[in-house]
């Protein structure tokens, strides 16, 4: 063999060895100390054996903007593409070990490379979150670099799911490329995202506070709502993107795989029959008909512990993805408030970008009264929902299964909203108000003037549950298509879903429309 060739192989062998080692032995220590795999260990678990091919392992920097540092091979982050499932997708890794994962020009363009390749190919994006934030030495370079990140994070919006796992420091303005993705997944413990940390919070506010206190996990899941997923360590977090993966499309132009679990299309559950009480100030689980309705009782819950009186996830129906927005009775009695219906629009348009049917389960007593909720924009928030469910033109199937009051039962995807097919169970209760409201407002001097105050508003709320409190109405009126048994509920949802499938409908032609955010 000719020497110059072989010596070039040698070369290249040391390099990509250098490169795959970039950090030493002492930081792969520290991050494994610290209860955190390296960047390399996590794409392993991520993608399916050996499918994991790498882009731009001799890729450096400039050495920061005086040209002085210190270059590693591969800049701190590993890029390339891989399969989940055998399905292609994108990722990048930031390699904490490295320069603390600090996100400088050429680390950008390693992720900007496989941002505009995933965007080519129409697959999905996955970033592993580690990093210091900004490359401090390269200064308006390490600035710009992430700007043209967002820039791609938001063209890559609607068109391909992304996806973020945040399992070391995200702090600064590098939190608003995560923000702008789909959906975004924390590890508990050592993982934290804030714009500004506890050392400015201290200087401004005086206030002493944790990186947990202020970004954890646990704060953004149930909170301020930007997790929405968290998971007690890597290795979870890394299977449950799979997870996630599995229930999606690659693309807005895909549909999501089929998945046949084998669970009879007609199978019915009679204890459906007997899940809401008599009583209807009585709470039950919505999660007992979500489990019931679903293929072999699979649900993957969106932000499980943000806004709990209403729940988003998916599931699959004779083995088709849908997204499940569902009011929790369990949980405030499923009232709509602001951090609901942030959720459940934000979910709502997520199914509709990317052609995942949406199924609701009615059970919900109206909007939250109240000051905090009204000065805290009740109003533009709980427009979101309305907007989103308004917009979406995927098969939309909606069940009320008890209360659909007020403005909540038209938010709710009802048909006056364009829901494609509404049921309802024969417990369903469609009214302007609730029973004790609605009596107190038409016969309030009646109940007044009576000598048993009390006992005539007990009347006139019987008598007012007689009339509306029932689905009847709705259906001699056509805006409830069927009165189901709720034994049945499954067999009907997956033949209106095999009806819809070929469902084709566009609104008229705009840039865009401008809802509430
Ligand atoms: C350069 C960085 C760095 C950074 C960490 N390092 N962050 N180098 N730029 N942003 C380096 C450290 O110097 C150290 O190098 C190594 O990475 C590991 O960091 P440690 O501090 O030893 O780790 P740890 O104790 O775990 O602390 C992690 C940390 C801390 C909390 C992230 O490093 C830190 O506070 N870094 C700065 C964070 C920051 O302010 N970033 C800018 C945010 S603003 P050696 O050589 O000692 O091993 C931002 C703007 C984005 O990102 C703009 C978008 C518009």
């Amino acid at each position: 063999m000719d020497t110059q060739y072989q010596t070039t192989l040698e070369t290249l062998e040391r390099l990509r060895a250098e490169s795959i080692s970039a950090g030493g032995d002492r930081q792969k220590d520290i991050q494994h100390g610290k209860g955190k795999l390296t960047a390399r260990e996590r794409l392993h678990l991520l993608l399916d054996t050996d499918s994991f091919e790498e882009f731009d392992v001799l890729k450096v920097g400039r050495g920061g903007s005086l040209g002085k540092e210190k270059n590693y091979l591969g800049d701190g982050v590993i890029t390339g593409h891989g399969s989940i499932d055998g399905r292609e997708v994108f990722v990048f890794s930031q390699d904490f070990t490295v320069i603390g994962g600090s996100l400088g020009e050429a680390h950008a363009q390693k992720i900007c490379k496989v941002m505009d390749l995933a965007v080519k190919v129409r697959a999905p994006i996955i970033g592993l979150n580690d990093s210091g934030g900004a490359r401090i030495q390269e200064g308006v370079d390490a600035l710009a670099a992430y700007g043209e990140i967002f820039r791609r994070n938001v063209s890559a919006s609607g068109v391909v799911p992304q996806i973020s796992c945040i399992m070391g420091p995200c702090a600064g303005g590098a939190v608003y490329s995560p923000s702008i993705t789909d959906f975004v997944f924390m590890v508990e413990d050592s993982s934290y995202m804030f714009v500004t940390g506890p050392s400015v919070v201290k200087t401004v506010t005086h206030q002493d506070i944790t990186s947990e206190e202020l970004g954890g996990a646990r704060v953004h899941a149930r909170q301020s709502g930007v997790a929405h997923f968290t998971v007690p360590n890597d290795v979870l977090a890394l299977r449950e993107v799979r997870r996630l993966i599995s229930y999606l499309p690659s693309n807005n132009q895909h549909r999501a795989p089929l998945l046949d679990l084998s669970d009879p299309h007609n199978r019915t559950d009679p204890a459906l029959d007997y899940l809401v009480p008599e009583n209807p100030t009585q709470t039950y689980d919505m999660k007992v008909l979500i489990f019931s309705i679903l293929d072999g009782a699979e649900f993957m819950e969106v932000h499980a512990g943000f806004a709990r009186n209403i729940l988003c996830g998916f599931g699959r129906l004779g083995g088709q993805t849908v997204g499940l927005v569902a009011n929790q009775p369990a949980v405030l009695a499923g009232v709509l408030d602001s951090d609901a219906s942030f959720k459940a629009g934000r979910f709502v348009r997520f199914c509709d970008a990317f052609n995942i049917p949406l199924i609701t389960l009615v059970d919900v007593p109206g909007f939250m009264p109240g000051p905090d909720q009204e000065h805290g924009g009740i109003i533009r928030h709980g427009a979101k929902l309305l907007y989103a469910f308004t917009e979406a033109t995927v098969p939309r199937i909606s069940v009320i299964v008890r209360k659909a009051y007020g403005g909540a039962y038209l938010v709710m995807n009802s048909k006056h909203i364009h829901c494609d097919v509404n049921y309802a169970w024969p417990t369903a209760e469609i009214a302007v108000l609730g029973s004790k409201g609605a009596a107190e407002v038409i016969h309030r001097k009646e109940i007044a003037a009576a000598e048993n105050p009390e006992a005539m508003l007990n009347q006139k709320m019987e008598d007012y549950r007689k009339t509306f409190a029932n689905p009847f109405l709705a259906a001699e009126r056509g805006y409830i298509d069927d009165v189901i048994f709720p034994r049945d509920t499954r067999p009907h949802l997956i033949r209106t879903l095999q009806m819809l499938d070929s469902k084709r409908a566009e609104g008229p032609k705009r840039k865009h429309g401008n809802i509430p955010l």
